[in-house]
């Protein structure tokens, strides 16, 4: 099988080297990437009089033909030609004669496929975008229905103070908020050009790289030729917002593995999104939101494959970063599945607002309302802080909540305390006086799910 480059060389490679640098068994998914990029090159060859202009015609045709039988499933890729770059160029070739072989003129695969992953990710990074728009839409339509849902605040998953589940909700709100900001500053980064870099010191041909930056929708054009064919930055950059992302779904299915434990019951979920067990008749697991918890590894996984790549990778183009694709697709394939998942998920869970209110009710989570309100009749926060914790001991001891105690009781520990506690400590009451710019009153909260729609919307 002769090879593309195989002039310089007077003897095949062995076939295990042929099949263990191979790249085309995952980077044919770039295929229209490439198309499109050959393309635009071959126009711009023939604009600057670089090839003729029927011979950018005849390989535009050869390409547009080839990109309709790749996705006719026409196209059987050849290992020996290693990569999606050369596999194209192959066809092409066979298809339109001699002509085919111009298309690499002022062109090196080191700056063709940074072009090639350069374009993949810009798409593939407004689809992620709009699957978390989707997710933030969701979670605000829940938030909405649940703004008096009240239910307890954790800290060290003990419970704290009182809440609402829209609250709760909206603080993924602005995990995901963050996360899509990450995104698009990581696409701005990822928008530019390094067509025209060569194989690593651009090119003596007279090349228009503007013009194919902005056929090709490209905001910028690499500075330097160098950085344009060693730079995988984006690709790190996207994988790290990928993982927060990853985190941040993890965590939300962990509080969902947790709140559908009988121990919990604060939510149901859908039969839609749990699973049985082959043993045990009268289950109903978790399963989606444990494995999207679990496949959160495999994201920081491939962050961590791709930062020790490239790490001691010197100037500029080395093999090495073929490794960044499988990396890349598998995050990409990954948080796609997950969001696609996670979101109709939590959009079918079904809330037991009474199971979270008793709760509320039952671990003390008003304590730091007493002592505000002994605060309020002049009592120093640290006493207060004492004389409460004294009614809680009491409390417990009598198996009562401290609304269940009567005044006596109440001045016993707390000599300040009048008629007018039972509403300060009123579970209710507790949450709405939170009226805090980010507090979970039910008019904070709707404000702040109204700024989050009005963001939304820009
Ligand atoms: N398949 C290669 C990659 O993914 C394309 C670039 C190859 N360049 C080279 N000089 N071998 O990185």
């Amino acid at each position: 099988m002769t090879k593309l480059w195989g002039g310089r060389f007077q003897k095949d490679t062995d076939h295990l080297v042929d099949d263990f640098h191979s790249s085309i068994s995952f980077d044919q998914r770039l295929y229209r990437y490439d198309i499109l990029g050959s393309m635009a090159h071959a126009r711009m060859l023939a604009r600057q009089g670089i090839i003729a202009p029927e011979e950018a015609e005849a390989i535009i045709r050869g390409l547009e033909e080839i990109l309709a039988d790749i996705e006719g499933g026409r196209v059987q890729f050849s290992v020996a030609a290693e990569d999606i770059h050369m596999n194209i160029e192959q066809l092409l070739t066979r298809r339109i004669g001699p002509v085919g072989k111009k298309l690499h003129t002022a062109r090196s695969r080191n700056d063709q496929v940074a072009l090639d992953v350069r374009m993949y990710l810009r798409d593939e990074i407004e689809t992620i975008i709009d699957l978390l728009r989707q997710l933030v839409e969701t979670l605000l339509d829940l938030a909405e229905k649940h703004l008096e849902t009240v239910m307890p605040g954790y800290t060290h998953l003990q419970r704290a103070q009182p809440i609402t589940l829209a609250h709760h909700l909206m603080a993924y709100v602005q995990m995901f908020e963050r996360d899509m900001g990450r995104l698009r500053d990581c696409r701005r980064r990822t928008d530019v050009l390094p067509l025209g870099a060569g194989a690593l010191a651009g090119t003596t041909f007279p090349i228009d790289p503007s013009r194919v930056a902005a056929e090709l929708g490209f905001a910028a054009v690499a500075e330097n030729s160098l950085d344009a064919v060693s730079d995988r930055d984006f690709v790190v950059e996207f994988a790290a917002a990928a993982a927060l992302i990853m985190v941040h779904l993890s965590r939300f299915c962990e509080e969902i593995v947790l709140w559908s434990s009988a121990e919990f019951a604060f939510v149901e979920l859908d039969d839609a999104y749990s699973t049985g067990s082959s043993m045990m008749p009268q289950k109903k697991n978790p399963d989606v939101a444990e494995l999207i918890r679990g496949k959160s590894g495999r994201v920081f996984g491939d962050l961590m494959g791709l930062l020790t790549m490239l790490k001691g990778l010197p100037l500029a183009y080395n093999k090495d970063m073929q490794e960044d694709k499988e990396a890349l697709f598998d995050v990409v394939d990954t948080v796609k599945k997950c969001l696609r998942v996670f979101t109709p998920m939590v959009a079918s869970l079904k809330v037991r607002p009474e199971n979270m209110a008793r709760a509320a009710r039952g671990g003390f989570t008003n304590a730091t309302d007493l002592a505000d309100y002994l605060v309020k009749k002049g009592v120093p926060f640290r006493e207060a802080h004492e004389q409460v914790g004294r009614l809680v001991y009491y409390c417990l001891s009598k198996g009562k909540s401290l609304e269940e105690l009567s005044l006596e009781e109440f001045k016993q520990f707390a000599p300040v305390v009048e008629g007018d506690v039972y509403r300060a400590i009123d579970i209710g009451q507790c949450v709405a006086a939170r009226r805090v710019l980010g507090g979970p009153a039910p008019e904070s909260v709707r404000q702040a799910i109204s700024r989050a729609r009005e963001r939304l919307g820009r």
